[in-house]
């Protein structure tokens, strides 16, 4: 099941390795245009097959005359296809078609820049002539390509943008995808709309009705399992399904111990009581916990979840009778991150509960494979999931179990979940869980001196990890009001047994990452 084929709109967006490119795919999105990211080198027959209206060529830190430059596929040109090259990408169609040249500039030209726009193009229509746009480049457009012409130029860049409009072929020198640039979201809905001709179909009403004729088509009268976690993706990929083939579908909870407070009850009340779902939940906290004694790496730690996890899950799938397919919560940014939709190397390959299917003969169902968080959050909404499901802060699969540094045995999880609550409703109080992308609790494995009460005492230290993101692929450490941090730690050491002293990360990722383990 594809999910990529079907009825929508859509912009391929070629990466070159730019910093921006997922950026340029999201706000494609945003003017509800469905958009894909792939890889430089996919051939230009399989592009076809995607039919997309339209084809934007990212930027890059290459250069085009660099050794092992990247490239594409010249026939991408004559697809009759608009194309879009942004920086990078407008060097490279210079570079590749007949006529243009590309030089070094005498100098690069970073950050801020007055463009001066030709607004008769239809790539500019209704932007105003002169804006502030963003560049970032060294090299840059000596002359156009044949048919061409120059559409913008700035103090350093003589070719700021060019078009042949009979081709509908365009190119810009600065980055319209980074909101420093002024209208940029104005050039990109000019190509996208009024030269590609898109209708903005994508929209999370639409996606949900498509992807349930799919499921349905796909499935016909077989069995569905699926592994709930009461992480957002799971949740949403499971009321898809269910939405499609009701209670064709069961969905397994492994409680493994290393879940938060609160979350079997929370996924039952949810999935049983309000969807009225076959919801079969696990209680697996002593496997887990006996494997997992006395390791204290964190790799092995993770690795033996994971295993345990497949364990527990293949055994209870065995009792459900016919089952034939298995849905995942899988989506765009793992795709992306486990290298699927570019060259981009595999980052953290355990982010992704992936050899689950092989191994039980199982086709996948993966709803949400094409779209972003927030776009996955939009299809909860559209589903009628709870508003507290649908923008939980992300939950990793190891759970508690890689944030209690060394050995976790039942008496640190406690602890940790415990803290971790705490936590929750304090940021929940404050009226923070939108701002603040992760919020959460560690042990480190350590004991300090405290003194509670009139006694000394030997207790545990709890870290407090809260960052800001865009994507968790970089962080910020949250700046939390100093009167939230207080009551954090004033009320963990009152009320969880074995504390005495509670300390705040203060380090960005890099260097660090968000979570300890
Ligand atoms: P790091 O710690 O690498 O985490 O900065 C980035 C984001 O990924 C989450 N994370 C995981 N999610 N399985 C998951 O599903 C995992 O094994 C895993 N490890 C980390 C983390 O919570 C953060 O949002």
């Amino acid at each position: 099941m594809s999910p990529d084929a079907g009825t929508t709109d859509r912009i391929a967006v070629i990466d070159f390795g730019g910093q921006y490119s997922q950026l340029i795919a999201r706000r494609i999105r945003e003017a509800d245009i469905h958009s894909l990211l792939l890889p430089h080198d996919t051939p230009v027959d399989e592009l076809k097959d995607l039919e997309p209206k339209g084809v934007i060529l990212s930027g890059g830190p290459a250069s085009v005359y660099g050794e092992g430059a990247p490239t594409v596929d010249e026939g991408l040109f004559s697809l009759d296809v608009p194309v879009l090259g942004i920086c990078y990408g407008m060097q490279l169609m210079s570079h590749l078609l007949p006529g243009g040249d590309v030089e070094k500039a005498d100098k690069c030209e970073y950050g801020r820049a007055t463009v001066t726009l030709d607004t008769g193009t239809a790539l500019f229509r209704g932007v105003t002539g002169q804006t502030e746009c963003w560049m970032s480049h060294g090299d840059r457009v000596e002359s156009v390509p044949d048919e061409f012409v120059v559409a913008g130029e700035t103090e350093n860049a003589p070719v700021a943008a060019m078009a042949d409009e009979r081709r509908f072929l365009y190119g810009v020198q600065f980055h319209p995808e980074v909101t420093h640039t002024e209208q940029g979201q104005r050039i990109l809905e000019n190509f996208a709309y009024r030269i590609c001709g898109c209708t903005g179909n994508w929209t999370s009403k639409q996606y949900v009705t498509e992807q349930i004729e799919k499921i349905r088509k796909a499935v016909g009268e077989n069995q569905v399992i699926c592994g709930l976690s009461g992480g957002v993706d799971s949740s949403v990929a499971a009321a898809i399904v269910h939405e499609a083939v009701g209670n064709q579908l069961t969905c397994i909870l492994v409680d493994h111990g290393l879940l938060r407070h609160g979350e079997v009850d929370e996924v039952r009340h949810t999935f049983e009581d309000t969807f009225g779902m076959d919801l079969r939940v696990v209680d697996a906290r002593d496997q887990f916990f006996n494997r997992l004694q006395g390791v204290t790496d964190p790799e092995e730690k993770r690795s033996i979840i994971g295993e345990a996890f497949i364990d527990v899950f293949e055994e209870e799938a065995e009792r459900i009778d016919g089952a034939a397919y298995l849905v995942q919560g899988t989506i765009y940014s793992d795709v992306i991150e486990s290298g699927g939709a570019t060259n981009a190397s595999t980052i953290k390959s355990h982010h992704n509960v992936g050899g689950l299917p092989e191994q039980m003969g199982l086709d996948l169902i993966e709803p949400l494979r094409s779209l972003f968080k927030d776009e996955v959050r939009e299809v909860g909404e559209e589903l009628g999931l709870p508003e507290e499901l649908v923008w939980r802060q992300p939950f990793p699969g190891p759970g508690l179990g890689i944030r209690v540094l060394g050995e976790v045995t039942p008496e640190k999880a406690g602890i940790l979940r415990q803290a971790d609550a705490i936590i929750r409703e304090v940021i929940a109080d404050a009226g923070l869980q939108r701002e603040v992308w992760q919020y959460f609790a560690t042990l480190p494995n350590m004991q300090s001196v405290g003194v509670q009460g009139d006694e000394r005492t030997y207790s545990y230290t709890v870290g407090v990890r809260a960052v800001t993101s865009e994507d968790a692929m970089t962080a910020d450490w949250a700046r939390l009001p100093h009167d939230v941090l207080d009551t954090i730690s004033t009320r963990i050491t009152n009320e969880v047994p074995d504390v005495n002293r509670v300390v705040y990360d203060i380090t960005s990722k890099p260097p660090a990452t968000i979570e300890w383990e």
